[in-house]
């Protein structure tokens, strides 16, 4: 592991985190022991969105249940489970915090999916997987964390199959060059950020042998959800089970932070799919 792996794992490791997860169903009226993939929603799905984004997300994307499927930077595994549930393909999640892939497994197995998705601890760039053994891989708000983009491509490539579809939902960087507000829900400090333009994902795509298919800039989406989002907690106070329980006592800076960057135009959520070359 690099040392800035070793940063961005850290940055992610809060502690007890399946306790608190489990503590927030309980507060909103769900019996753990019952819980749905479906109950986990507010909390698993680690980006921009959430669930709203992932529903965006996955309307481009064909998967049937013969298909399998590699999450990148899987967190507490709500991709990988929303893939298991709605479509029945199987899913290998990667992930460099030990935490999340813990959280991820046991969250899994609770909810009955263990069967078609399971989690490995591992980088990015150096997937613990076989070449060629997925038909797609996903990769929700991961790219901020990582630096080198071709080398990530080169990775996603190698584990795809030809034709194999890449699909990313990233925090890219936005229009204003002017450096961001920190600190944000993927880094306190600015030494663990690497937002790119989404010219830069392209570039390394095609030289990593993929073509881009879709591009879609989310910033009116995540503008108008996050409004949403703030009036809500003005009127009824934060939920219980939210993804600030993966973001540490600093949350709502984060929040005020990104949403601050994003109506400064200085980063900008960006869904892009790429076709590995048959
Ligand atoms: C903002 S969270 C998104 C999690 C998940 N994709 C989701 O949307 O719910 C970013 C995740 O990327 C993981 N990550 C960051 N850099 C990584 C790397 N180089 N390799 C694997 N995982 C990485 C972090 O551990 C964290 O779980």
């Amino acid at each position: 592991m690099s040392e800035t792996e070793r940063a961005v794992a850290e940055h992610y490791a809060t502690g007890e985190l399946l306790n608190r997860v489990f503590s927030a169903l309980e507060a909103t009226g769900i019996d753990p022991t019952k819980a749905t993939a479906a109950d986990l929603k507010a909390g698993d799905e680690f980006h921009t969105g959430g669930i709203e984004a992932s529903d965006h997300f996955f309307s481009h994307l064909t998967i049937t249940p013969d298909m399998r499927v590699l999450d990148v930077g899987s967190g507490i595994g709500g991709t990988s489970r929303l893939i298991a549930d709605r479509f029945g393909a199987r899913v290998t999640g990667i992930d460099l915090t030990p935490e999340f892939v813990e959280t991820a497994q046991a969250l899994t197995e609770r909810v009955g999916l263990a069967d078609l998705a399971s989690f490995k601890v591992g980088s990015a760039l150096d997937m613990p997987v076989d070449s060629g053994a997925y038909d797609m891989a996903v990769m929700m708000h991961v790219g901020m964390n990582i630096e080198d983009k071709s080398a990530l491509m080169q990775e996603v490539a190698r584990c795809l199959k030809p034709g194999g579809i890449f699909a990313v939902f990233d925090v890219m960087k936005g229009t204003n060059p002017d450096p961001l507000e920190f600190p944000l829900p993927w880094s306190t400090v600015p030494e663990t950020s690497f937002l790119d333009r989404p010219e830069v994902y392209e570039e390394a795509a095609k030289a990593a042998g993929f073509q881009k298919i879709l591009e879609h800039d989310r910033t009116e989406f995540a503008a108008a959800f996050f409004k949403k989002a703030f009036a809500a907690i003005e009127e009824h106070g934060p939920s219980p089970l939210g993804i600030h329980l993966m973001m540490g006592d600093t949350a709502p800076i984060k929040f005020q932070n990104y949403v601050a960057n994003l109506h400064a135009a200085r980063l900008a959520p960006v869904e892009m799919v790429f076709q590995k070359d048959t």
